[in-house]
């Protein structure tokens, strides 16, 4: 398909008992199909199939002629797909390679629940089309090598929908008849189904321009409804800044005259790169310091760049095939992880990513849903947007960074968009141009697109204190996973420095290619006796290291190593040490040991750096203080014990608060000011510190910890320090906590983003009684299945970070959770199926848990045909052995 030539009639339903103001949607396609004279088999033509998925067909022609309807020219299958016969195709395009198709169809955007295609949004229409949602607004050829040049009309009514937007530039607009009005948008860059995007509404928004590197200026609009205008300044801003890091780092520039971003409260996932048309979820692009977090305002730079970003690695350069997504999104994730390393702190960036790694993907490789980054099959695509691929996508990117150096990889990248501008391609043509551009071998490299599962690394040193020689033995083993029994050797880039025992660096940092089994390096020249090694510093391979480090070792690499990233890594071995040994204790019915002294005093030692004015990372800090995620934690276990895990994660946090509580005051206090809100790296580090001592200091849930975190709920000033605030406090005994929530509730005055926080925080409550809390709050009138951020706030909070509730010896977690699956299933598929993701690790837990939680696998099994396809899949994975 050459051009898509498209007219969407928005118009009040026709049917004479439909609701007032209810309106339906034509779509009428003409595409411009040329015959693949090499493709098909031969002799004769073979037919056409073009996707369809939930539409009427009202009309069709080829070259301007209506198709008989009694079977003979054109079928409907029962996939709801449209074949057009071999025969119609001969006779309509005799002589020549080309013909048009057209067809009129109609579509529901105010019953589609499912937000894929074409739906309705508060009062605004929108669209979804990644994975496969164009097929839901017209008949095509709904995969991502057919690019074609897109003209788009829209018309609707004026007073109504006065904004009617599309992708690439705006060609003309008018009135029309009966108070209706039109525009006209056209693409000049061919691009596949999946990145185009239609928008009508009544919108407000805020203008900016940018003049690239080129000269050229763009006009930069950003619209949300007009209640939330006053909070768009952020993302605006975070658009120029990756605009610019683009061109600095990469050379790239953009290449439209319009770059416009809508904000819709109701959208699956957390935005779509759409050509010049970005659809955004509310949720990462609204802020304003009293309605949004810190990690809000990261979060929303973070994927404002990330949408920009694909404009070239996914729409100028896109994929070939599903197969082949991470070849956008991992070296998407890669680059907006390097955007947002550069527009603050590289380190704390780098933490926070492998903190999410290690929760998300490693548990999902550590299961039946584990797939390599580029997957082998999918039932429904929507299923394989996974930490998997985007992120273990990223990571594969990064080792690519780290074996070239940032020169070597640009030169690769360079060489990737000369060759494949304007291309749909695939990870070989990526691995290919990186190899070709440096002169260096990355053939073992595939298997990381072959191979799912993390791989362990072992690593043993021995120190000749004669040769003065330190060698470094590295082995690695991936377990087998399903489908997927043994696994070859990767190419491991492993970066590791040496340390000497009065703290100086001995060998600076070098990345070793582990390639084997099992490799020994060695170190010349290494004096002054044994040295500490620093391994997989700024995690440079997405592997779990197992290395016999003492206490002592830990709390020397905490307070000496050059790489930040390994100061922090070393106090999150100490903590893990320290649950992993108190949660047996525990789940044996002993009573775990007291901290170790040198635990105690290397946190000690981060408390008191949180003193020092003279520039120092609070954020760093802050994140050595936080304990490894139960996620994280329960990845470690042989047999996963979560509320076991629970209490022991408490244990040693009330340990650590109890040991140190003057200290924890002392940093709390000096951090806790009275000053306007900035969103500098200096400011979110001391927010960041200065609640992380607030949470320890509500760890022993007494009356001092009900008074210290009232308080703080009182006087905060921020969202940032109210939600922190009231997450201490909705874990704490007393009418405290209802009251906070009260006035919590109050003040948001609906808005949706605030209300979301307000659903979550009772969802992760750490109370007895959350289950019955989160039921009663599926019942409250602000709680809706229909907006996947307010389900999710609600039910995916709880499911997925509220280990110990969910997973609670009395099974009423699991109960609710897949009540909750089967009931969004029929609006929702794809929210459902992530939901059912929450039971795919089932035959890790102790037995009681397992059976309990196959039961309601097995219980979602048996609906049958009554469960969509999306979550169908999820469910029968989860069963695989
Ligand atoms: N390409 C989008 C992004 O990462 C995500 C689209 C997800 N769509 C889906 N159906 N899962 O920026
Ligand atoms: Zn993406």
């Amino acid at each position: 398909i050459r051009h898509t030539d498209l007219l969407f009639q928005i118009v009040p339903d026709p049917d004479p008992e439909a609701p007032a103001g209810a309106t339906v949607t034509y779509v009428t396609s003409t595409l411009t199909v040329e015959r693949n004279v090499d493709g098909g088999p031969s002799p004769g033509i073979p037919n056409l199939e073009l996707d369809g998925e939930e539409l009427t067909l009202m009309e069709i022609k080829v070259n301007g002629q209506p198709l008989p309807w009694d079977g003979s020219a054109f079928l409907l299958t029962a996939e709801s797909d449209l074949l057009v016969l071999g025969k119609t195709i001969e006779a309509a395009s005799a002589g020549k390679g080309d013909f048009t198709l057209q067809t009129r169809v109609l579509i529901r955007p105010e019953s589609n629940f499912e937000l894929s295609g074409f739906y309705k949004s508060g009062s605004a229409y929108c669209s979804q089309c990644e994975a496969e949602g164009f097929r839901r607004i017209t008949y095509y050829l709904d995969r991502p090598d057919v690019m074609a040049r897109f003209r788009v009309r829209i018309e609707a009514e004026k007073a109504k929908l006065p904004l009617l937007l599309s992708n690439g530039n705006k060609m003309a607009t008018g009135e029309l008849d009966g108070g209706r009005h039109f525009a006209e948008w056209e693409d000049p860059f061919p691009k596949p189904s999946y990145l185009f995007a239609v928008v009508a509404g009544d919108l407000g928004s805020i203008v900016d321009s940018y003049k690239t590197m080129s000269g050229r200026d763009v006009r930069l609009e950003i619209f949300s409804e007009h209640e939330n205008v006053d909070k768009l300044e952020h993302a605006m801003t975070s658009l120029k800044k990756s605009m610019r890091w683009d061109e600095e780092v990469y050379g790239l520039e953009y290449d439209l005259d319009v770059y416009n971003i809508v904000a819709v409260n109701d959208f699956n996932m957390g935005a779509m790169e759409n050509k010049g048309l970005n659809v955004f979820n509310t949720a990462f692009v609204l802020a304003k310091p009293e309605t949004a977090t810190d990690t809000d305002y990261e979060r929303i730079e973070g994927v404002i760049a990330h949408e920009y970003f694909h404009n070239w690695s996914g729409n100028r350069v896109t994929c070939q095939d599903w197969f082949q997504l991470t070849l956008k999104e991992g070296l998407t994730v890669f680059r907006d992880q390097q955007f947002s390393a550069d527009m603050g702190s590289a380190a704390v960036k780098r933490i926070e990513d492998v903190r999410v790694l290690r929760a998300r993907q490693f548990a999902e490789d550590s299961g039946p849903r584990a797939h390599a980054i580029r997957p082998e099959s999918y039932m429904k695509m929507d299923n394989f947007y996974t930490s998997t691929v985007y992120e273990k996508g990223a990571e594969v990117i990064r080792m690519y960074h780290t074996l070239l150096g940032a020169a070597g990889f640009r030169k690769g990248m360079d060489l990737y968009f000369a060759r494949h501008d304007g291309s749909a391609v695939t990870c070989d043509d990526f691995r290919a141009a990186m190899a070709n551009a440096n002169g260096k071998d990355f053939s073992q490299f595939e298997r990381w697109y072959l191979q799912a599962g993390t791989p362990v690394v072992t690593a043993k040193g021995a120190y000749d204190a004669a040769l003065k020689r330190y060698s470094l033995t590295l082995s690695q083993h991936t377990a087998g996973t399903v489908g997927q029994p043994s696994k070859l050797p990767f190419h491991i880039p492993v970066r590791v420095g040496l340390l000497g025992k009065d703290g100086r660096e001995l060998v600076p940092s070098t990345v070793l290619e582990l390639k084997e089994a099992s490799q020994t390096f060695e170190f010349e020249n290494v004096e002054g006796g044994t040295p500490v090694p620093s391994l997989l510093r700024g995690f440079s391979a997405p592997v779990r290291l197992k290395v016999e480090q003492s206490d002592e070792d830990l709390a020397f690499l905490m307070a000496h190593d050059t790489d930040s990233f390994n100061r922090w890594e070393a106090s999150q071995k100490l903590a893990s040490q320290a649950i992993l040994a108190a949660t047996e204790a525990l789940a044996g019915g002993g009573t775990p040991a007291p901290l170790a002294p040198t635990t105690v005093d290397a946190f000690r030692a981060v408390l008191k750096a949180g003193l020092d004015d003279t520039g120092v990372d609070r954020s760093l800090l802050a994140y050595a203080l936080s304990l490894p995620d139960e996620l994280t934690l329960l990845g470690e276990m042989d047999v996963m014990r979560p509320v076991a895990l629970h209490e022991g994660r408490e244990h040693v946090k009330k340990s650590l608060a109890a040991a140190l509580k003057p200290e924890f005051m002392d940093v709390y206090q000096a951090l806790d000011k009275d000053v306007p809100y900035l969103v500098t790296p200096q400011e979110i580090g001391r927010r960041r510190m200065k609640n992380v001592c607030l949470s320890y200091l509500c760890t022993e849930k007494d009356a001092g910890a009900v008074a210290l975190a009232s308080s703080a709920f009182q006087r905060a000033t921020c969202m940032t320090d109210s939600i922190a605030a009231l997450a201490c406090l909705a874990s704490l005994p007393g009418p405290e906590k209802d009251e906070a929530l009260e006035i919590f509730y109050t003040n948001a005055k609906g808005d949706p983003l605030v209300l979301n926080k307000w659903f979550s925080i009772q969802a992760l409550a750490d109370l007895p009684d959350t289950i019955d809390r989160v039921h009663a709050l599926t019942r409250h009138p602000d709680f809706s299945m229909k907006n996947p951020n307010r389900f999710r706030a609600l039910i995916g909070a709880f499911a997925n970070s509220n280990l110990a509730r969910f997973h609670a010896e009395d099974g009423r977690g699991y109960v609710l959770v897949a009540d909750m699956v089967l009931a969004v299933d029929k609006l929702n598929p794809q929210v459902a199926a992530r939901l059912a993701g929450a039971f795919s690790l089932w035959r890790k837990f102790e037995n009681t848990r397992r059976n309990m939680m196959k039961a309601q696998l097995d219980r979602l099994m048996a609906v049958g045909d009554g469960l969509s396809r999306d979550t169908f899949e999820i469910v029968s994975q989860s069963l695989l052995s």
